[in-house]
């Protein structure tokens, strides 16, 4: 007996040598990993749990990962699945997988010399089983009443729409971690524009590609034939090509069912963020995409948001022509609040935006349903046009179907040149308040885009700090104390009346000498925003940056409005005639305004409310 043991071990070893079988690893309860190979792991998981936590490093290459449900590939993701150290777990909800087999087929990018090497990497001994996934906030530059992802990386506003009381928000998120990767929509909701309410994940990728951007419509006339309650997107496919797929919604945007006929538009080149409106004088619905290597805008119609004609383009050699044209929107708006009405195409761009990196920009025409023509300038040019003077606003575009005629935008307040260096980790990237849009004329003829906070934004106020009257201005600064109330989240306005020529300097400052100096030149008509010293700036050499915002309807006073949320800084002018949104990132929240000016000048009607956190 004995000695059959023996020869059974000794011909174990013999095979083994041979053909050498896949090497287990001791591993956390209920996931058992197996090496097959240097650069390819099993993890098979057992039970009921809710998620699967993996452990990510942020600075790691991605591991593919191919999730088996039962053999067959329910998808792949891709995770910085941590080599050295785990920085942060991320979920993979196993909700839809219960009472099935699920593994994990896992192919790291890293070269190993041997399965010894790789089985010692940190990620195979911290993936856990768990109920619950801890979304409490870690972080300390969380904006309080913006919205921001409960966890993971997010880009665009995508799809947004109004229906029955409620705002829906969709974006480009990383539900596996907090940098730029498998694109998905992501879904929040909001009554009033600044409590937002998270759900699952939307739409997500399949084996036409990620989810990028775009848009969504109610299709109350029923033309898709998905029903008059249907909420239709369009998004881009995004694998080795861009092309345009469908999806549609009959529980009111919670969940969406493919299009079984996608890809519905295709192109020979890079295309995408499709963006959609039904256009009433011609009766059909319009789209607009982003062909973004030829810096144009292509515009199609569809009578059933299937079937779409390429009717014209837009854009070649107009405007800012630098990087790649992105994220569409064609909208019209009343002028000066009057029957006059004029079109407004929105054109993200990335980079080439005034300050670096990217940026938003316009042009004002007209629309016939099939071409836009863009006004022009006093020389016969089409003028460049930028919606805001900050580095931290992209992406920008409008809810489909807001209440009483009203143009609600929402852009994203980061910039492609360091999003995903910013400090912070458990979440990356907000939304800017949500703005109501208008136009207006200038003197210098020119209709410009006006962007103003929502009227929603002012039912955060909480406690009137400080309220003054009317105060003359020297080169001795005047000190009003910011409420240091939920790390000195305020809103502040006032009106300032600088005469002469002169300049009026406003700085926000901490006890640690961080701070932010806007400067508004009443000569040149400007208002800067130096953050070069406003506290974390070294994380990107893009970051520190003074931004300079023309104020094109001057008046007798500026009107400002201001609004600081941890690291945020939102800065509105005459009504939103001008625009600036700038991160910030100070080691402790700004405790002081301080006004000076260099000649004759008056700030009066000064307020600072303390913002009440979202409920
Ligand atoms: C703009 C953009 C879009 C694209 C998406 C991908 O920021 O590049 O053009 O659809 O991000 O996440």
């Amino acid at each position: 007996m004995k000695r059959n043991i023996l020869k059974g071990i000794a011909f174990a070893a013999a095979v083994a040598a041979v053909f050498p079988t896949a090497t287990a690893q001791t591993s956390p309860s209920g996931v058992k990993v197996e090496h097959l190979g240097v650069n390819n792991t099993l993890v098979r998981l057992e039970g009921d749990a809710r998620y699967l936590l993996m452990p990510v490093q942020e600075s790691n290459d991605d591991a593919k990962i191919n999730v088996l449900v039962d053999g067959k590939l329910d998808k792949t993701i891709y995770v910085k699945l941590a080599k050295s150290k785990v920085d942060y777990q991320v979920p993979l909800d196993l909700e839809k997988y219960k009472g099935h087999k699920v593994v994990l087929n896992v192919v790291t990018s890293q070269d190993r010399s041997s399965v010894r090497e790789a089985s010692n990497d940190a990620c195979w001994n911290n993936f856990s089983l768990s109920d619950t996934f801890d979304t409490a906030n870690r972080e300390k530059y969380r904006p309080v009443f913006h919205h921001t992802p409960l966890y993971g990386w997010m880009n665009d506003p995508n799809g947004m729409f109004y229906k029955d009381g409620v705002w829906h928000l969709y974006y480009q998120t990383n539900p596996y971690g907090s940098k730029w990767q498998n694109m998905t929509w992501g879904h929040s909701s909001s009554k009033d524009l600044v409590n937002w309410e998270h759900h699952p994940l939307a739409i997500e990728p399949d084996g036409l590609g990620t989810i990028f951007s775009g848009s969504s419509v109610l299709d109350t006339r029923n033309t898709a034939g998905f029903g008059p309650d249907a909420v239709v997107s369009l998004y881009t496919s995004a694998a080795e090509s861009q092309i345009q797929s469908m999806a549609h919604s009959k529980d009111g945007g919670m969940t969406f069912e493919k299009y079984p006929g996608n890809p519905v538009i295709t192109l020979g080149s890079e295309a995408r963020d499709p963006n959609m409106f039904w256009h009433e004088a011609t009766g059909q619905w319009v789209l607009l995409l982003a062909h973004a290597l030829e810096h144009e805008m292509l515009v199609y119609t569809s009578p059933d948001l299937k079937d779409w004609t390429l009717r014209s383009s837009f854009g070649k050699g107009l405007g800012a022509q630098d990087g790649v044209w992105e994220c569409p929107d064609l909208f019209e708006l009343a002028v000066d609040g009057s029957d006059k009405k004029k079109w407004v195409l929105l054109c993200n761009l990335n980079p080439g935006g005034p300050f670096g990196g990217s940026a938003t920009q316009y042009f004002v025409g007209d629309f016939d349903g099939k071409t836009f023509t863009p006004d022009l300038d006093a020389e016969g040019k089409v003028p460049t046009k930028w919606m805001d003077f900050g580095k931290d606003h992209y992406a920008t575009v409008s809810f489909s179907d807001a209440p009483q005629g009203r143009r609600t935008v929402l852009g994203w307040m980061s910039n492609w040149q360091y999003a995903a260096e910013v400090p912070t980790q458990q979440y990356r990237s907000a939304n800017t308040l949500p703005r109501d849009l208008g136009l207006f004329t200038a003197p210098d003829g020119q209709i410009y885009l006006a962007s103003a906070p929502s009227p929603e934004v002012d039912s955060m106020r909480g406690q009137l700090m400080k309220k003054s009257g009317k105060a003359s201005l020297s080169s001795k600064p005047r000190n009003f104390q910011l409420p240091a109330a939920n790390d000195g989240i305020c809103e502040i306005s006032f009106d300032l009346a600088a005469r002469n020529g002169s300049t009026v300097t406003m700085t926000l400052a901490n006890t640690k000498g961080e701070k932010v100096v806007m400067t508004y030149d009443s000569k040149a008509n400007i208002l800067s925003f130096d953050r070069t010293e406003s506290g974390l700036v070294d994380f990107s050499q893009d970051f520190p940056a003074v931004t300079v915002a023309p104020v094109l309807d001057p008046k007798e006073k500026l009107s400002v409005r201001m609004f600081v949320d941890r690291s945020s800084i939102e800065v509105f002018g005459n009504g939103g005639e001008l625009v600036m949104t700038n991160l910030v990132f100070p080691n402790e929240p700004y405790s002081t305004l301080s006004v000076s000016s260099n000649g004759k000048a008056d700030i009066t009607d000064l307020r600072i409310w303390s913002l009440a956190p979202a409920k």
